[in-house]
């Protein structure tokens, strides 16, 4: 199945070195410097492969705002702030967040804005649809200048390689991609037990694991900020209580689900994430993870949707009726995705939170 140009390439390393984990193959077909799916491609919106919570409704982006604002506050305001969007797509998110928090006194004035994306068509996405602003953009978060921080990853940590593994009697072996008689890319188990099973669970035979090395290593970052200089950070994103414990890799084109190594660099691939394992990795308070239908309700989507409907024609309308189910809906994104906050600990739970307090399973001697 080498039939991409990056397929080809791909099976020539392994030709030459052996079989490669999903995670390096991954990394390749989204990271690759010149032909992988998140360096050229514009992906997001209804003419790419998938359409995300921000190209659906406005109100998206300005409750995010809303919350990242009333954060700031509860932080005593600091200025500067550094506000970081992990993969911001083609922008839409920030600017929405952006409009709607012009009215808090002061916001815009701490605010200082970076943007983290390897992807230089969508850079130019966000610039434009940041006009008036001035972000500075990043390869990785590393390189974003230290301070009180405050982060938001919309579909951001999905995107990022997982490993994966399969419990076989003789205990968790990680599934490869090697090649098959025809040189083509295939998946097969690798023959020894893997050096990763001190991070997986104990499970019966047949069963499926993936662990997120970049996730957690990001999440460790986020969190060690957090505790050096202050910050909230928001993640959103597709990932059930079972992420982790089961083969979530997927693959999807033109809005299709396809073969996970078909095309690559031409395929959208993306993982369930894993949120308890970065709540652990952040090693910060965590609220969450909770459905982003009863978040975005506990911010007044509803409420939001009504007064834009004031303004409305009744087609308007009706778009923001469906526009508002799409989001909370449980059959459509109200509960496929989830929301998770990490946080200074000694704080109350914020907005969307309610009814959670920070997590006493994930760190015990958090608040
Ligand atoms: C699925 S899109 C989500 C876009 C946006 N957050 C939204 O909700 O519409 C993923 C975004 O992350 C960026 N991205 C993916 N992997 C990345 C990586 N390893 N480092 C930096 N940016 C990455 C992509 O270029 C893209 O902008």
């Amino acid at each position: 199945m080498t039939n991409s140009e990056l397929g080809h390439l791909i099976a020539q390393r392994i030709a030459l070195t052996g079989p490669i984990s999903l995670a390096d193959f991954m990394a390749e077909a989204m990271g690759h410097p010149r032909l992988g799916y998140y360096r050229k491609a514009t992906p997001v919106g209804a003419a790419g492969d998938f359409t995300t919570a921000p190209e659906i409704s406005q109100m998206f982006g300005e409750l995010v705002g809303a919350w990242l604002a009333e954060r700031w506050l509860a932080m005593g305001q600091p200025a500067p702030v550094r506000l970081v969007e992990l993969g911001p797509g083609r922008g839409t998110l920030m600017a929405d967040a952006l409009r709607a928090t012009r009215g808090v006194p002061g916001f815009h004035a701490a605010i200082d804005l970076h943007l983290v994306d390897t992807n230089e068509p969508m850079r130019a996405a966000q610039r434009s649809a940041l006009q008036g602003y001035t972000p500075s953009w990043h390869e990785r978060f590393d390189t974003v200048p230290e301070g009180p921080l405050l982060l938001v990853a919309n579909e951001f940590f999905d995107a990022l390689p997982v490993r994966q593994f399969h419990r076989t009697p003789r205990g968790w072996v990680e599934r490869m991609v090697g090649l098959d008689q025809d040189g083509g890319l295939r998946l097969a188990l690798a023959p020894g037990v893997t050096p990763f099973a001190r991070l997986l669970p104990d499970a019966d035979a047949g069963a499926e694991a993936e662990i997120c090395e970049a996730g957690r290593a990001l999440a460790a970052a986020i969190g060690a900020r957090i505790r050096q200089a202050g910050g909230w950070a928001l993640i959103i994103d597709y990932g059930g209580e079972t992420a982790g414990r089961a083969a979530s890799l997927q693959a999807v084109r033109n809005h299709r689900g396809t073969d996970i190594l078909e095309r690559p660099g031409e395929t959208d691939l993306s993982a369930h994430v894993d949120f308890r394992a970065l709540a652990d990795a952040a090693d910060v308070s965590s609220f969450g993870p909770v459905d982003q239908g009863s978040f975005l309700q506990a911010l007044g989507i509803l409420q939001r949707g009504e007064m834009l409907k004031r303004r409305a024609t009744p087609q308007q309308a009706r778009a923001i009726d469906a526009a508002s189910a799409r989001l909370i809906a449980p059959d459509q994104m109200g509960t496929l995705f989830r929301v998770l906050a990490l946080g200074e600990g000694k704080n109350a739970p914020p907005a969307g939170f309610a009814n959670d307090s920070p997590s006493s399973t994930l760190r015990p001697d958090a608040t």
